[in-house]
């Protein structure tokens, strides 16, 4: 007897008069993709063919059949036995046809009361729940090393800058803090996400339901998901969960690049505020002194084609009437690529993060040549009496005199600091130190070393 499934690679069934070319099998294809998700639909399918046995919808012997079948494949698939077949288009047919090969009618079965549509659904929410909880746990070893890096450095003074030109001393603990703030939400952003990720499609079947007497809460709770998604042709066809993820992705590499951006200008000989482990840089072919910051560099590139994926995937969803359309086949590349993406930058990040060598003294030096503590002389005029605005202004005029004199305010005279307010006293000069300017902004979520002691204290109690 012809087996369905041989019938199948030529053309899909009796339907059909002509089979495809071999252009339009490849076109059509996914399996040499979604293979990534077989152990999630076997997975899918054991807690599938577990309803339909306690619902009496197949027998107890076909269950055990396809328990049997299902052990051996995962087996032959871990140990790269298995054979992908191009002509059985994806995972899901590839590996119903071996199981169907294994134990004969009880594979054939399998399918009862279910579609390839609720399946791959279910199968791409389970994959992206376990790549959440595996990016969740990145982001946790990046923002431990981040901790870490701030402890050393609560008391490391460097140039806080906006436009890029120094604004006012900074501690670089409070610095590396920043990021962490960044990180802490992206993993609350994915973690949100998880809950819409964790329902549950399957009993949509092809877009309508099933006539069978299925119960979707069992499938649910088997599986572990928190509900079923409760309409069918929304469970079968939304991918607004996928695109939520990349959502949240694309930010994290966002702050991923920024922070790049920063350690590649702080590389930089004419910056040199941080070296980096040689072990993320390279050296160039020609010019034999260099040492480029490649891993940030890359990554900087890569939050790029992330963010491409987040555009691809809310551009394949547009169009698409209700309720499965092929179209949605197109969802698992930029799927897959965004977790890849993802999980290797953020572990490359985790252990580059312990290799960042600080240069305190460049970093000091750099502080001190910008007029760094202009605001707090400003600051120091308002608390003797002055309106800040005049204030502002005095202190205006002193810096142009130590452009022209090229010395810092320190450096200035009391006696010619006098010159712009009869107010300023032989106390100014421990206003205009770096170490007094950090500290006296000593408030929630100020950069004084007390309140960077504090922040690493918060943060760390949110790690766990
Ligand atoms: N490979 C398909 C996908 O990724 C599986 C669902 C196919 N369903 C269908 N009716 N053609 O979306």
């Amino acid at each position: 007897m012809t087996s369905q499934f041989q019938k199948k690679s030529e053309a899909w069934s009796a339907r059909f008069s002509e089979p495809v070319s071999d252009l339009v099998k490849r076109y059509t294809a996914s399996v040499f993709f979604d293979n990534r998700m077989a152990e999630v639909d076997i997975q899918g399918s054991l807690a599938h063919a577990e309803m339909l046995c306690a619902q009496g919808i197949i027998t107890t012997q076909d269950h055990a059949d396809i328990q049997r079948g299902m052990a051996q494949i995962l087996d032959e698939i871990r140990n790269g036995q298995f054979t992908w077949l191009l002509d059985l288009e994806d995972v899901h047919l590839n590996i119903e046809k071996r199981l169907t090969e294994l134990v004969g009618d009880a594979g054939k079965r399998l399918h009862t009361g279910r579609s390839r549509n609720d399946q791959v659904a279910t199968d791409i929410r389970l994959y992206l729940r376990g790549a959440i909880d595996q990016i969740v746990g990145l982001l946790k070893d990046l923002r431990a090393a981040l901790i870490n890096l701030a402890e050393q450095n609560t008391d490391t003074i460097l140039p806080g800058f906006t436009h890029m030109q120094v604004a006012q001393p900074i501690t670089f603990g409070h610095h590396m803090l920043a990021y962490v703030e960044m990180f802490s939400r992206d993993t609350e952003r994915l973690l949100d996400c998880r809950k819409r990720v964790n329902r549950l499609p399957l009993g949509a079947a092809a877009l309508a339901g099933t006539t069978f007497p299925i119960d979707r809460e069992r499938v649910a709770a088997t599986l572990g998901f928190d509900a079923v998604c409760y309409n069918s042709l929304d469970a079968v066809s939304d991918r607004d969960f996928a695109i939520e993820f990349c959502a949240a992705a694309a930010l994290i590499m966002t702050h991923i690049s920024r922070m790049s951006e920063e350690l590649i200008i702080w590389m930089s000989p004419r910056v040199g505020f941080i070296d980096m482990a040689d072990r993320f840089c390279t050296g160039s072919s020609i010019m034999p002194q260099k040492k480029n910051p490649d891993v940030p560099e890359l990554a900087r590139g890569k939050t790029g084609r992330v963010n491409g994926h987040l555009i691809a995937l809310l551009t394949l969803m547009k169009g698409q009437p209700l309720a499965y359309n092929k179209d949605n086949q197109e969802d698992k590349e930029p799927l897959f690529d965004t977790v890849d993406t993802l999980v290797d930058t953020l572990r490359i990040f985790a252990d580059l993060a312990t290799g960042i060598r600080v240069k305190p003294d460049a970093m000091r030096a750099a502080a001190f040549q910008g007029y760094a503590t202009a605001t707090d002389l400003a600051d120091y005029l308002v608390k003797k009496g002055l309106p800040f605005r005049d204030a502002h202004e005095a202190v205006a005029h002193a810096v142009r005199t130590c452009v022209e004199k090229n010395c810092d305010l320190s450096e200035l005279p009391l006696a010619e600091l006098q010159a712009y307010s009869a107010l300023i006293g032989d106390d100014v000069f421990e206003v205009l130190t770096l170490e007094g300017s950090v500290a006296a902004r000593n408030h929630v979520g100020g950069t004084a070393p007390e309140q960077v002691r504090l922040a690493i204290a918060r943060a760390r109690a949110a790690l766990n």
